[in-house]
């Protein structure tokens, strides 16, 4: 080979690399019995940044869940409240349920969080990409964890 197409080689290989971590990617995650064990970054996810995400509207959660959130007036009815939450469910379901909540119920009405496959009724802005990020899924994971009662 000459030496430019090496070179050529090398630089295509680097882009598949970058393109392949790029954010709009998913991350591997393996799912184990009922739930996804590992994190989906690596790392623990940060409570307080979770709650704030379940209350945002882009995430649209409690538009049918209620719960702990003295704070807001508005809170959904179409799903269980989720105080208690983090009784219920293990980490790793909680994990399993943000990515894909179909895994648990196949006519569940709550988006799959994680996936980027397969959806129906996604914006155009969503094609192709997950809703969330792996470090959001961490950190609303994080927060649901700590909802016991
Ligand atoms: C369109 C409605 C809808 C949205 C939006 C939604 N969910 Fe759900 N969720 C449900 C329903 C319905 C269930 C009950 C089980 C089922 O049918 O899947 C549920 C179940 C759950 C459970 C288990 C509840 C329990 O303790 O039994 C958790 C935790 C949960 N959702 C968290 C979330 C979070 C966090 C978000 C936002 C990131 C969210 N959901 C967004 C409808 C929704």
């Amino acid at each position: 080979m000459a030496r430019s197409t090496v070179h050529i080689v090398a630089l295509i290989a680097s882009l598949a690399l970058v393109s392949n971590t790029s954010a709009e990617g998913l991350a591997p995650y393996k799912i184990v019995g009922d739930g996804i064990a590992e994190s989906l970054t690596g790392s623990p996810g940060d409570p307080a940044r979770g709650r704030a995400l379940v209350l945002a509207r882009t995430t649209t959660c409690i538009l049918c869940h209620s719960g702990p959130f003295p704070e807001t007036r508005f809170q959904g009815d179409l799903a269980p409240d989720l105080t208690g939450a983090g009784n219920r469910w293990t980490v790793s379901q909680l994990r399993l349920r943000m990515v894909d909540a179909s895994r648990f119920n196949p006519d569940t009405i709550m988006p799959s969080y994680y996936r980027n496959d397969g959806l129906v009724r996604v914006g155009r802005n969503f094609t192709g990409k997950p809703i969330l990020s792996a470090a959001e899924i961490e950190d609303i994971v994080a927060y649901l964890a700590t909802l016991r009662n």
